[in-house]
């Protein structure tokens, strides 16, 4: 399948030589032009094959963008494990009725420990009151969208009392939060005794709500019911058969990523050691998933965990990058060396459970629901940003702990250090850039001088987050920290990309960070962000656009960069960042000249574009596609009769991908 910008996932691109220095020679003026031409020459001769791929990294937590986001569970809080907000004490038990509220005001709910459902999940809530019907209802993160589609309905149920209890009438249904409408509604008979038991129904709305100011409700008569509650679940259709949202998967498969990063980032970390993601806590039944408190948003379910992760990965027909965790968390507290031998031992284990072929860890694998290895997993990552605060003390005896005793037991994996810029010899190593757009501009060359000495070079968090007109030293909390992503914002970023593109022998891969903000009202702790969204709609940000269509001189006079490879079909990919307020005429022309070289083909060649009115202007819910790509035909007329020439106006603000065959 073609990508919008006519790029097959897959294609290669093999950067083609430098472009033989940007030279800008003047080319005889209309008078229409607003500037001289820049001639930029092309050298026909492939100097190095690329590797340099578009990644993706799906952080957890952060932004409410995997539980609220990503996960496409619908009821929020669904075990009674969320703390009020604030609380730093990562506990289990400590939950409270967040997102929940009685259906009646004679409705009285009770948060109790008793008869357990699980160690994991030691709450739970009777209900019970005076009047008709007494309830719980659940607001959903920040609101619940009804269409009228299938909503598959969980929850666990058994006899508050202990005694048992035969035709126990229980409602289940979709309404307007002041339960005025009812969407869907069904209602079941069931006997209760004093074990736990899972009940499953449909919910089938019939139409749509105008709004996703709706509830989920669970309602019993308050007379004689005897009920206890627990992991209420309501999903919608999901992506491609996985726990994905559909909107939100479809456009990260879009991007057509060779690898993705999971967990995190700083929630692979947690905010203290106790905090860290445990990846034995986010597989097997949602009833023994105790979850955790993150590092940004709150509470995580870890119902979007491990495998959840992985297959989402695996249906976008991307391989995974795995975090692990180094032994590192936020609160600058480092296991000591002569403790970490099991968090080492923790890592290999959560390795064999995911790629064992058989065995006690390919046994527990499979009665999750998967037989077959995840042997598409080649690569792992070693910790997240050890060159932070104190990390790099402690990083010299971490990360050779980890580092080799995954490489004893799988050779076959690939590895990324994410280690201290000073240390070197590592396979591999991720790079980080967060900053304003003119910095990313003046990084355009700055692979081109890396010592090639066999590290390779993922960058997989970059990000223009501050638009960089105020002088501030801050960028983080500074004047002029983004909301949204701008256009000045992403062309910075994707001259940056051009630039690890062109060194594509080094580099191999970006991923912008984060990917996911929630809209709602509270639910943001990070911005800019790749997508934004609320319950309803989904804003693909400039810098989505440009990101992926997998981005390509020199700031300081054309203000415009370039990139040239060539596709698996052997046409000409050229990139061009029109960075500059105004118009900009380049004329590429290959070097060399003379008879036999390469000549452009005028048929079929295509153009790719995105351009703005403005620096600042960005996609938002309110105004989602003011910068969005347009694609056309180049016509002949840009093109010299001998096709040696091609001409280009490039609009001011714009990054343009031509597509053209030579013959
Ligand atoms: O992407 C946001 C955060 O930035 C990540 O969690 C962390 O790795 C980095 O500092």
């Amino acid at each position: 399948m073609e990508s919008t910008s006519g790029l097959a996932k897959g294609d290669p691109i093999h950067t083609l030589g430098k472009i033989i220095e940007a030279s800008e020679r003047s080319v005889p003026r209309r008078r229409e032009d607003p500037e001289p031409a820049i001639t930029l020459e092309i050298d026909p001769k492939p100097s190095k094959d690329s590797k340099f791929a578009i990644d993706l990294f799906i952080e957890t937590n952060i932004n409410y963008g995997t539980d609220g986001g990503l996960y496409a569970e619908l009821i929020a809080n669904r075990a009674f494990q969320e703390p009020e907000t604030n609380s730093t004490d990562p506990s289990l038990g400590k939950g409270t009725l967040k997102y929940w509220s009685p259906t009646s005001s004679g409705t009285k709910l009770n948060l109790t420990k008793s008869n357990p459902l699980s160690n994991a999940l030691p709450q739970s809530v009777t209900i019970s009151g005076d009047g008709e019907r007494c309830g719980i209802k659940n607001t959903g993160w920040f609101g619940i969208p009804i269409d009228d589609q299938e909503y598959q309905l969980s929850f666990q149920v058994r006899s508050a009392s202990g005694g048992g209890k035969s035709d126990q009438e229980i409602t289940f249904g979709l309404y307007s939060s002041d339960m005025a409408t009812t969407f869907a509604e069904g209602s079941d008979k069931v006997t209760l005794t004093s074990e736990w038991q899972e009940k499953r129904y449909t919910l089938n709305p019939r139409g749509k709500a105008g709004n996703a100011d709706n509830v989920f409700a669970l309602q019993v008569p308050c007379q004689g019911s005897d009920v206890q509650v627990n992991l209420v679940s309501l999903f919608p259709p999901t992506w491609e058969g996985t726990v994905a949202r559909r909107d939100l998967a479809q456009a990260l498969a879009d991007i057509k990523p060779e690898l993705v990063r999971l967990p995190g980032g700083n929630d692979l970390e947690g905010n203290s050691i106790a905090a860290r993601f445990q990846w034995r806590n986010s597989v097997g039944p949602l009833k023994d998933r105790p979850g955790r408190l993150g590092t940004w948003a709150g509470w995580n379910t870890e119902g979007l965990g491990l495998m959840e992760l992985f297959d989402i990965v695996e249906k976008m027909g991307a391989s995974p990058i795995l975090s692990i965790y180094a032994g590192y968390s936020l609160d600058r507290q480092a296991v000591p060396e002569d403790e970490l031998q099991p968090y080492v031992q923790d890592a290999l284990d959560q390795l064999h459970f995911l790629l064992d072929e058989s065995g006690e860890w390919a046994e527990l694998r499979a009665s999750f629901g998967r037989k077959e290895p995840y042997s598409f997993l080649k690569l792992v990552e070693i910790g997240n940003e050890d060159w932070i605060n104190n990390a790099p003390d402690t990083w010299p005896y971490r990360y050779p702990a980890f580092r080799d005793a995954i490489a004893k037991e799988f050779p076959q994996l690939g590895q990324i250090a994410s280690s201290p810029y000073n240390f070197t010899g590592q396979p591999a190593i991720d790079q980080h850039d967060y900053n304003t757009p003119d910095y990313f501009f003046t990084q355009f060359d700055r692979m081109d001088s890396w010592p090639r000495n066999g590290t390779k070079i993922y960058g997989l968090e970059y990000a223009v987050i501050n638009g960089g007109n105020q002088e501030s030293g801050d960028i983080y909390g500074g004047p002029d920290r983004l909301k949204h992503s701008t256009m000045n914002g992403a062309l910075g970023e994707a001259v940056f990309t051009m630039g690890m593109e062109r060194n594509g022998d080094l580099c191999y891969g970006a991923a912008y960070a984060p990917i996911f903000m929630n809209e709602a009202p509270g639910a943001q702790q990070w911005s800019p962000d790749l997508l934004t969204f609320d319950n309803l709609n989904l804003v693909k940000s400039a810098s989505y656009h440009i990101h992926q269509v997998n981005p390509s001189s020199k700031p300081e006079t054309s203000r415009v960069f370039h990139s040239v490879g060539t596709d698996s079909q052997g046409w000409y990919v050229i990139k061009l960042a029109n960075v500059a307020d105004h118009a900009s005429k380049v004329v590429l022309e290959f070097g060399g000249g003379g008879e036999g070289g390469p000549k452009f083909s005028s048929s079929q060649a295509t153009l790719w574009q995105i351009s703005a009115d403005g620096r600042e202007v960005a996609n938002t819910l309110s105004n989602p596609d003011v910068i969005s790509p347009t694609t056309s035909n180049l016509p002949p007329s840009s093109f010299s009769q001998d096709g040696s020439q091609l001409t280009l106006d490039l609009p001011s603000l714009s990054f343009s991908i031509i597509r053209v065959p030579t013959i």
